[in-house]
């Protein structure tokens, strides 16, 4: 019901999220990727909709989905498609979550045939892909961007140096200490630091549950 939809706390508001893994062509057959199962962002994705946010997901490749949900959904490949997507919908957002693991490199060139092997090693030159979030950080207006961080030592420091160099309102930390938490799993460990570096730790839960405080956050910002 109208009148109902437009006490949700996201009503009116364009959020756009991004999910998943990117997937960098080798040759027609092979690819470089990653283990992202783009459950995190699929969960901010649905999260959002239910409260009231018109919802735009650019995900790479992942078995999830948003049916059932007026989300629009757009796939993509490559980390520069991603690029392509996210800049194509920047202008529109209230709110930019970018939770896609996108690969840092992708093969310089690509072979327009399977490769076929022979008795040599063989190497791949790999050239460095676009830093999306950092792009949107350097566009960014009335946007509250929102970028992840998964680091495995020196976590809080790496974090907050993404958090000022992308020029992100807040960065959500992905604990791999807990064993609980991470790729491929159904529950996560965040602490969300903000730009004036105050931290909220959160216990480890279900990916749809820190979906739920990683919007809260957003909305008391809003
Ligand atoms: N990110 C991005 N574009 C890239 C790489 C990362 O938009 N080419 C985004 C991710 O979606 C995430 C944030 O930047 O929201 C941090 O990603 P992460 O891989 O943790 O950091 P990097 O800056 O890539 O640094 P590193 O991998 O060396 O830790
Ligand atoms: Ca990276």
């Amino acid at each position: 019901e109208e009148h109902i939809s437009q006490t949700l706390p996201l009503f009116g508001k364009n959020i756009v999220v991004s999910a998943g893994p990117t997937y960098e062509n080798i040759d027609p057959v092979r690819f470089i990727g990653n283990y992202s199962s783009g459950k995190m962002g699929f969960e901010i994705a649905k999260a959002a909709s239910k409260l009231g946010a018109k919802v735009t997901l650019v995900s790479g490749p992942s078995h999830e989905s948003v049916a059932g949900y007026p989300i629009e959904r757009v796939n993509v490949v490559s980390a520069r498609d991603m690029y392509q997507a996210m800049h194509d919908n920047f202008a529109k957002a209230d709110v930019v979550v970018m939770s896609a693991a996108v690969a840092d490199y992708r093969p310089k060139d690509v072979a327009d045939q399977k490769i076929k092997k022979n008795d040599e090693d063989i190497s791949i030159t790999l050239v460095k892909n676009p830093d999306i979030l950092k792009s949107l950080g350097e566009i960014k207006n009335q946007q509250i961007l929102v970028g992840f961080a998964l680091e495995t030592n020196n976590e809080e420091e790496y974090a907050k140096q993404k958090l000022a160099k992308k020029n992100l309102d807040f960065i959500v930390l992905n604990s791999l200490q807990d064993k609980e938490a991470g790729f491929q799993k159904n529950t996560n460990k965040i602490t969300i630091i903000d730009k004036n570096l105050s931290m909220q730790s959160f216990e480890a839960k279900s990916k749809a549950e820190v979906a739920i405080d990683i919007l809260k956050v957003i909305i008391n910002k809003l």
